[in-house]
């Protein structure tokens, strides 16, 4: 995800934004740079990759005084989502006349329609960004005034925003603001630090005022003015942080692991925002690169993919034949690429890939793209080998998965493969009414995932009466079998517990020999159709001595007399709650291995990026 630092101050500002990077550089990033003000002008370094690379940049161009005096400057790692990882859409970004820089955290989603007025009005960009055209959009409302010009142009931007933006005619001040995107302030002796993050604060100050949502302040050495987008005094309080400079790496967490759980609210509303039509009961994924004629051209959807990602594709091809009525399969990437496939024009082919990376998948893009299939990616990293061998395709948004095991990936993948089958269900099933209510069902997930969320710790409760054994099924049916599937790879890959996923029918076709005297069985009984097998299916382990963890719909007692112990979901559409379904696993899975004392974000023998065959 993307970092932002700004210092105004006594010290010399270049070495304090350069480690306050460092201290983000646990967020994931692919890019760097920094602007200060020197000489009433704007000096700016960018570099792709490592902020050591800018760093290093810096030392080699710059004067060696400029290191020791500029006292004003802003800051960026940047986590790619317009555009590849290059020098020229690394931040800061300069206005037409350069000079006024920008640091944006975020997404401007009306950027296109901006920059079509600018450009009509003579501006250059040189980036892909949406930041470039914030930057360019201050510079437009510039009249003497930063602050003044920063609330016009944020009145005028679609979507979620936390910025730090200096003028070289006003050095002795930033100005900063957010919507959705946090942006917290420390407030030391002489010196102001904003950041994206209060790890790039705690080593210069503990005390920090939090900004709210349309909060927008006038940083100067001395303090802090905050006002809203109206510009009405608003009071926020100095808070202490009660952190230390390695707990605030994680954000405060323990593990990225848990941290990235924590995330799905935000990474799922990233992944679904703007992306969701409620005039026409549909979704609008231009990266699909489909008109309305190829889309319905389509025959089949071919989803590949490998392990979590595979198990996404599970749930998608269900989602691609029960709401879009068109046949759907999915194949494990490394088998498609060797088995000689028949694919052709009519065919839709997506490989899911959070790195975009994966050895096998991109091999499988590769012999699909071979035979002349409409091939798209489903990635997270921006400008990956997957996403640029697709040329199409959706991005997620997540934000940088760092834990080996993943998380926030798979819900996004999800959510995203249930957006392109309303999109795809429109063109053929779907009424507007169904499409609309499909449309609200989907942008509540980020709300029901943050409720499951809330009870991690009764769910930390549960998973201390399972993590002494050493085995587990997980069963499921339906929309429910790849959670089952997704849950038990969790389980093994962080507990090194030996868990197996099936689908509930499955279990008396020969593993149900396995079961003895108090074996776990993790049953997802979700109130969706099927449900009422489950339970037998449960009764039949029951009988054989299993102890039985359900996962139920919240207040169904029937399903919870069934079990030993319950973890509630909320109640939603039977395929959305794969969502929280799978979010409640990740929770178990991460509760038991910390009580097994597991190395969690490292598993022995497990990389997070598997880029060979
Ligand atoms: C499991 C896990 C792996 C990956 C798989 C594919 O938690 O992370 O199973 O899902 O290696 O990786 P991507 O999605 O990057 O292609």
């Amino acid at each position: 995800m993307c970092g932002i630092v700004g210092y105004i101050g006594k010290s010399p500002a270049p070495p304090i934004l350069i480690s306050g990077l460092r201290r983000l550089e646990y967020r994931g990033y692919d890019s760097a740079g920094l602007a200060i003000i020197e000489n009433d002008g704007i000096v700016v370094t960018k570099s792709p990759g490592k902020v050591a690379s800018l760093h290093d940049k810096a030392r080699s161009e710059w004067p060696e005084e400029r290191f020791d005096t500029a006292s004003a400057g802003i800051a960026h790692t940047r986590w790619a989502t317009h555009g590849p990882p290059t020098e020229s859409n690394a931040h800061p970004h300069l206005d037409e006349n350069g000079g006024i820089a920008l640091v944006h955290n975020g997404i401007i989603e009306n950027y296109r329609s901006l920059r079509a007025r600018l450009e009509g009005k003579g501006h250059h960009f040189l980036s892909e960004t949406d930041t470039e055209v914030l930057s360019h959009l201050i510079g437009e409302n510039y009249k003497e005034n930063l602050f003044q010009a920063v609330c016009d142009a944020l009145h005028q931007v679609e979507g979620t925003f936390g910025i730090a933006v200096i003028s070289a005619k006003e050095p002795g001040k930033i100005i900063t603001a957010r919507r959705g995107s946090p942006i917290v302030i420390g407030v030391g002796d002489g010196e102001t630090i904003v950041a994206s993050d209060a790890s790039a604060i705690i080593s210069h100050t503990r005390q920090v005022i939090y900004l709210e949502d349309n909060d927008i302040a006038i940083v100067t050495a001395n303090g802090v003015e905050i006002r809203d987008l109206d510009q009405v005094p608003v009071t926020r309080d100095v808070a202490e942080l009660g952190f230390d400079a390695e707990a605030a790496e994680k954000g405060g967490y323990e593990h990225f692991m848990l941290k990235e759980i924590h995330e799905q609210p935000e990474a799922l509303a990233n992944a679904i925002r703007g992306r969701l039509d409620f005039n026409l009961g549909s979704s609008v994924l231009s990266g699909m690169g489909t008109s309305a004629r190829d889309l319905s051209e389509i025959q089949r959807v071919v989803m590949l993919g490998c392990g979590t990602s595979l198990h996404a594709g599970l749930v998608g091809e269900y989602a691609f034949e029960d709401l879009a009525n068109i046949h759907a399969e999915v194949e494990q990437a490394a088998e498609f690429r060797y088995r000689n496939p028949i694919i052709g024009r009519s065919d839709l082919v997506v490989a899911i890939s959070q790195s975009g990376e994966t050895a096998d998948t991109l091999a499988a893009v590769r012999e699909a793209n071979q035979k002349g299939a409409f091939v798209m990616g489903l990635c997270n990293v921006v400008g990956s080998t997957i996403a640029r061998e697709t040329g199409r395709g959706i991005y997620l948004h997540a934000g940088p998965e760092i834990s080996v095991a993943s998380t926030k990936a798979f819900t996004c993948q999800v959510a995203v493969m249930l957006m392109m089958a309303l999109k795809l269900g429109r063109g053929r099933r779907f009424s507007l009414e169904d499409g609309i209510k499909l449309a609200r069902e989907i942008e509540s997930i980020p709300e029901l995932v943050q409720k499951v969320i809330d009870q991690s710790d009764a769910i930390a409760e549960v998973a201390k009466r399972y993590a002494q054994n050493e085995h587990a099924f997980f069963i499921g049916r339906g929309y429910m079998y790849p959670v089952a599937l997704e849950g038990a790879l969790k389980l093994k890959e962080i507990s090194y517990i030996h868990a197996e996923g099936y689908h509930a029918a499955e279990l008396k076709h020969g593993p149900i020999a396995l079961l003895e005297e108090g074996t776990p069985i993790v049953a997802l009984a979700n109130d969706i159709p099927g449900k009422d097998k489950t339970l037998g299916n449960i009764e039949e382990c029951r009988a054989r001595g299993a102890r039985i963890l359900g996962v139920i719909t919240e207040g169904d007692k029937e399903a919870a007399e069934f079990m030993d112990d319950v973890i509630e979901v909320p109640a939603c559409h039977p395929l959305v709650a794969t969502v929280p379904t799978a979010v409640a696993l990740q929770l178990l899975s991460y509760h038991i291995a910390q009580a097994r004392g597991c190395e969690i974000d490292q598993p022995r023998n497990l990389a997070k990026s598997v880029t060979v065959e």
